[in-house]
């Protein structure tokens, strides 16, 4: 029977690229789904942006952008990623869209007709200079028990305290500075401790279908002590304005939390592909994304971290069957990826930046390869190892498997045609039984999600082909007179395990895959493939598939970027190097002010009268209102660029300008000071 099936990987954020995590999360998705195709069944599978909430709100802000702007210009760099590390989504989307608005607003509706949803008021950090209540994690101050300054809101780092943002001493907004204030507002709850919620969770979460260990971890969110605390708390859904968000229906300046529009984000995605006609064009599939995704046969999988466990096991399915809606089949939890062992930080990601790994040509199906051959169906880390992954792909990958085809394939391109032959003994015939027999057990274990298991399994195969070359040595059969046949039945034989070994990794390996199918001339292969031969059949000449790792690019993959400029008390980082010709095309010259005034109509600007030993004197306007009073800079030498191209300014033409200090930020450290040369400097000499 063909499956119809709906899979997607978690939405990620979308205020900054791709780190190796999302790859790895990618990687199993997309091999789990190319193994499906491989089956034959029909798959959609889709993935978006996650584009709302305040992290990102106050992102683009510091960038100067729009919210839209900002996550418009990090989905403008998914594609490289995605092709790089061949990812084959069948549609991306964005949480910020059409689609997602209207489903998170009738899921909303629904839950509340159902009578899930109530209000009521919570008391809030607010920050009154940017009027806006803050996240916890924007709210800083001194530990209420040790006092170390500059502590987060919700536990610190020095003495291990936990606590509220309400308990910091002295708390302030990391925004603005600002003393927050408590400040109470309507906010909207969905009642997951009710207990039909409980109830139907208990049972969707613990039928046997999750992962063990995560069924385990949810049972523990269920547990209350004696005394019934604990347990499901209703869960805050809505936000105030200002947010990047969802508005919520029939509360005026209520947002959607990010978390409740995120998940919806799935169906988005899926929406939009329907609308657009992918999955007719791919399937014949002429219903509605409604009526398909109402359908009690479409299976629906999400692939994702362990950290999002909580939103995807309890809220998502509660907000899909209390909505009326179908829920998912299952959720499909990773670890997360180690390098060397050591966990990845936020601030400086992992030693694996994937433009990188691209950039420096390595190929992304070694990546593809060692991630496949440490996963496996449990919930744990995956760690990353140089050595380990140079040992794999050189001796596993490139070593057992491409070899075979290129034992094989010269011999029968220069003696035979590039024709195999169909006339193979018994010891042949049993090499690829066994092949053809591990289809079931490799094709279980892909299935299952325990991919490591499933190359070893094959590279077993691999081992066993490789038994076979050795035994029969092609290369001596081919110097032996009278030997012809057998050299062609052997070489055969590798060529048919090739093609074998090919159906079972192409999961893992696609690109490499269909180089091999150009290089035996047959169309793409399925797992049904594998119970078919290839005869008689005429096969292309062989290119080489696969290079091995040179440790090499490990070292350079490794190599830390060029160390990013210091944080300078002036704010800003040293600009680009330049050439001392770039430096001289600049003429600075010692000015002296020799008349300032006020400008009638600017509150930021002073006149200067500057002498540059010219024989007449030059106009220049100065934003150093601020700082200076005209007769404290009047008979002051002073630094200029005597060669700026002249302005033409509200007030009349600038002939140059003064050098004068300032930080970056000028609003939170205000200043500006003027130079003034060391004493003999005189007029018109040239600063270089
Ligand atoms: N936006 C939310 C998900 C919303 S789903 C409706 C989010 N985004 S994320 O960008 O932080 O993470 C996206 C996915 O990457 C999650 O599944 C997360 O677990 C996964 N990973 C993040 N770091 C990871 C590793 N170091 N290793 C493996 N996966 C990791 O959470
Ligand atoms: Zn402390």
């Amino acid at each position: 029977m063909t499956r119809k099936l709906f899979v997607t990987t978690a939405l990620p954020y979308a205020n900054g690229n791709f780190h190796i995590g999302h790859i790895m999360e990618y990687i199993q998705a997309d091999i789990w789904v190319r193994f499906q195709r491989m089956q034959g069944h029909q798959v959609h599978f889709v993935g978006a942006d996650d584009a709302h909430g305040a992290p990102i709100m106050i992102a683009a802000e510091k960038a100067g952008k729009t919210p839209q702007e900002f996550v418009a210009a990090i989905a403008a760099g998914r594609k490289q990623y995605l092709d790089g590390f061949h990812i084959s989504f069948d549609n991306w989307h964005s949480t910020d869209s059409p689609e997602n608005t209207q489903l998170a607003q009738d899921i909303y509706r629904a839950l509340r007709r159902n009578g899930l949803i109530y209000s009521r008021h919570i008391e809030q950090f607010f920050d009154p200079v940017k009027e806006m209540f803050l996240p916890d994690r924007y709210i800083k101050g001194e530990c209420p028990r040790c006092g170390a300054k500059d502590q987060y809101g919700d536990s610190c780092e020095v003495c291990g305290a936990v606590y509220a943002p309400t308990e910091l001493k002295n708390p302030y907004s990391t925004l603005t500075g600002a003393t927050p204030v408590m400040k109470s507002s309507e906010h909207y709850f969905f009642q997951l401790s009710s207990p039909r919620c409980i109830e139907f969770l208990q049972q969707w979460t613990q039928d046997g279908k999750l992962q063990p260990e995560v069924a385990n971890k949810v049972k523990e969110w269920f547990a209350t002590d004696d005394s019934g605390a604990g347990g499901l708390s209703d869960w805050d859904i809505s936000r105030d304005a200002p947010y990047f968000g969802i508005e919520i229906p029939d509360a005026p300046g209520k947002y959607f939390y990010v978390w409740l529009d995120a998940p919806v984000g799935y169906l988005a995605s899926l929406k939009n592909y329907f609308d657009k006609g992918g999955p007719k064009a791919k399937y014949g599939e002429v219903r509605s994304f409604e009526d398909f995704i109402a359908d009690p046969e479409v299976e629906q999988y999400h692939f994702i971290g362990k950290d999002i466990t909580y939103f995807h096991t309890l809220f998502w399915p509660a907000m899909l069957h209390f909505s009326g809606r179908k829920t998912p089949n299952n959720v499909f939890v990773h670890g997360f990826i180690t390098v060397s062992g050591e966990k990845m930080s936020k601030s400086r990601g992992t030693g694996i930046d994937p433009l990188k790994y691209l950039s420096l040509g390595m190929n992304a199906e070694w990546l593809r390869y060692y991630i496949a051959a440490k996963l496996n169906a449990r919930v744990e880390d995956v760690d990353f190892n140089p050595d380990d992954f140079v040992a794999r792909v050189n001796s596993d990958l490139v070593g057992k498997y491409v070899n075979i085809a290129s034992r094989a394939a010269g011999f029968i391109a220069k003696r035979f045609g590039g024709r195999l032959t169909a006339a193979i003994s018994a010891d042949g015939e049993q090499l690829l039984a066994t092949l053809r027999a591990g289809a079931a057990e490799v094709g279980r274990l892909y299935e299952e999600r325990e991919y490591g298991k499933a190359v070893r399994e094959i590279m077993l195969l691999a081992d066993r082909v490789n038994e076979y070359v050795d035994q029969n040595k092609p290369w001596e059969l081919a110097k032996q007179e009278g030997q012809d046949a057998r050299l062609h039945e052997v070489c055969s034989v590798c060529i048919e395990a090739f093609r074998l070994l090919t159906i079972y990794l192409k999961p893992v390996l696609p690109a490499l895959a269909a180089n091999v199918e150009a290089f035996l001339k047959v169309e793409p292969l399925s797992f049904a493939d594998a119970q078919r031969r290839l005869g008689e059949h005429v096969i292309g000449t062989y290119q080489h598939l696969m290079q091995r790792v040179d440790p090499k690019l490990l070292d350079a993959l490794f190599e830390p970027p060029a160390p990013a400029a210091p944080a300078l008390p002036g704010g800003e980082a040293i600009a680009p190097t330049i050439g001392i010709e770039d430096f001289a095309k600049v003429d600075l010259r010692i000015a002296k002010i020799v008349n300032c005034e006020h400008v009638e109509g600017s509150d930021k600007l002073l006149r200067l009268t500057l002498d540059v030993g010219e024989g007449r004197t030059r106009n220049v306007f100065s934003g150093i209102k601020s700082a200076y009073k005209p007769e404290d800079l009047i008979g002051k030498l002073t630094v200029m660029v005597a060669n700026l191209a002249p302005r033409k300014m509200k007030f009349g033409v600038s002939e140059g300008m003064v050098l004068a200090a300032s930080h970056a930020d000028e609003k939170a450290h205000p200043g500006v000071f003027v130079l003034e040369p060391w004493p003999g400097a005189e007029p018109g000499m040239r600063v270089r």
